[in-house]
């Protein structure tokens, strides 16, 4: 069926302008000043509004065995909260368990995503390192779809690779025109830290914070940097927290290196006082990697998503329930880290980041859709409002207002670390491949309606570092012949 979407200001990336939208099936068809309705189609009002990509979350968690339990949010739930919240696509980590192959991992992933009801891709984990994985990568870029990999430098004796796996990942990352990720904390101080808070008597959430400060964090994005360098592969950073960390990815991007990275709206919003909350269950709720930080660095985010030295904000969406994180009462290294936030991303991020002044609307947009888009090679299919992409639309009333809580949300736990935060700028409707998938509370999209989201290899940017690597490499001098 035909929807015209008619009177709103279009954003996109780069530029705003009044126009009406056509969508014909799943697919944007037709972006004009004015569009006449074909016979049939259904007229939605977007006077007033802002006609924007549906956001796309690269950093989720469904359904993810982790710590002992698994997170709350499936597929079907983590992708209804999502559209809730404007968002249209997720990427997921596909995790392979301990002994685990990727190949029977993607299975696994691909099994539980059949509920998904909005669309879906994969990053790969890469936690270990064998002849096998190096084979296996090959059928996870080439037949899979997936173009990025996953390191984590934390979670030590768990998922955690050292500096030689990371070298031979990425360089096989280069040779397939994939892209690196890392989850950057120095796992080895972490766990160091954490065993000298434990025994000062530290048990609380508030270890977690102190055993991961902004140094393990600064450490091993430059560490990820320089390695990322020296294998010839450009690097994406998740879940940048602070200002070191930021500081690294600047100076690596000032040195004209390719690297990437993402800011969470919790990091933006939220700060470690958290941690130090009397209550228990409010403390340990917002246990997650990296933990919230001091108010500076927060100022260091947004002064980077401002630049554009930080490109992406995302969620981590990990939840657990208060009763999951009650495993860790007594030892705050068993809480089981991770937070949501799926449906709260663009409201949130809209009300502190536009509201305020610190980012116009297009730069929102480039944050929670083009910008990802563009980095995973989706785009414009997805993360633009154009003739041809996927209609995967949110319909925006910027002076929409709500206070979040727990009682009135989607995801499947029972709090919200944004509890009490007041929204201004909210979705009206999101269109999910040219369907209503939410209007105005009514969420009328179904398990099962999402879809798996390829992505092919994006060689363009190897083939540039490596081009120039090979003009610049070291070489054996040629000398004349020395005589005695
Ligand atoms: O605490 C977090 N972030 N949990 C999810 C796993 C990860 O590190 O991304
Ligand atoms: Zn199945
Ligand atoms: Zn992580
Ligand atoms: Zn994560």
């Amino acid at each position: 069926m035909a929807i015209l979407i008619r009177g709103g200001t279009v954003v996109n990336h780069d530029h705003a302008r009044r126009a009406d939208v056509l969508v014909d099936g799943e697919t944007i068809v037709a972006v004009a000043e004015t569009i006449d309705a074909p016979a049939g189609a259904e007229v939605v009002d977007a006077g007033g509004t802002y006609v924007m990509p549906g956001g796309i979350d690269p950093h989720t968690h469904m359904e993810f065995p982790f710590m002992g339990t698994v997170s709350a949010d499936d597929f079907e739930w983590g992708t209804k909260a999502a559209l809730s919240g404007g968002t249209t696509m997720i990427v997921d980590f596909c995790i392979p368990a301990p002994g685990q192959s990727m190949l029977a991992a993607y299975q696994d992933w691909r099994h539980k995503a059949e509920k998904a009801a909005a669309d879906y891709g994969f990053h790969m984990a890469v936690t270990s390192w064998s002849r096998e994985v190096w084979e296996e990568m090959e059928t996870v870029v080439r037949t899979y779809g997936i173009n990025t990999f996953k390191h984590f430098m934390a979670y030590k004796g768990a998922l955690m690779v050292n500096d030689d796996e990371l070298y031979h990942s990425f360089r096989r990352c280069a040779e397939l025109g994939a892209m690196p990720l890392v989850h950057a904390e120095n796992g080895d101080v972490v766990f160091r830290l954490q065993q000298h808070y434990l025994e000062q008597g530290v048990t609380g959430p508030e270890g977690h914070a102190y055993s991961r400060p902004p140094e393990v964090e600064g450490e091993a994005t430059n560490r990820a940097i320089m390695i990322a360098d020296m294998a010839g592969s450009p690097l994406y950073v998740v879940h940048t927290s602070c200002r070191p960390a930021h500081e690294a990815i600047a100076r690596a991007r000032a040195a004209g290196k390719r690297v990437y990275g993402e800011p969470l709206i919790q990091h933006l919003v939220l700060d470690e006082d958290e941690y130090r909350n009397r209550d228990w269950d409010h403390a340990a709720r917002r246990v997650m990697s990296p933990p919230f930080r001091p108010r500076e660095h927060q100022a260091s985010l947004w002064a980077g998503l401002q630049s554009g030295s930080l490109q992406v904000v995302a969620t981590d969406h990990c939840s657990f329930t208060s009763e999951q994180k009650r495993m860790g009462r007594g030892d705050f290294t068993r809480i089981p880290n991770g937070t949501g936030g799926l449906e709260d991303r663009m409201p949130v991020l809209w009300t502190a980041g536009v509201n305020t002044g610190r980012l116009t609307r297009e730069e929102f947009v480039a944050a929670t859709s083009a910008n990802i888009a563009r980095i995973l090679n989706i785009y414009p299919k997805k993360g633009a409002v154009a003739a041809g992409s996927d209609a995967d639309i949110v319909i925006w009333d910027p002076r929409a207002t709500k206070t979040i809580s727990a009682t009135r949300q989607v995801s499947r736990i029972d709090y919200n670390v944004f509890e009490g935060f007041s929204c201004t700028g909210l979705p009206v409707v999101t269109l999910s491949r040219g369907r209503i998938a939410w209007k105005e509370g009514d969420l009328r999209a179904e398990r099962g309606e999402g879809r798996y989201v390829a992505r092919d290899p994006f060689p363009a940017v190897h083939v540039a570092n490596s081009t120039w690597r090979e003009l610049n490499a070291p070489r054996a001098v040629e000398r004349a012949e020395v005589t005695p």
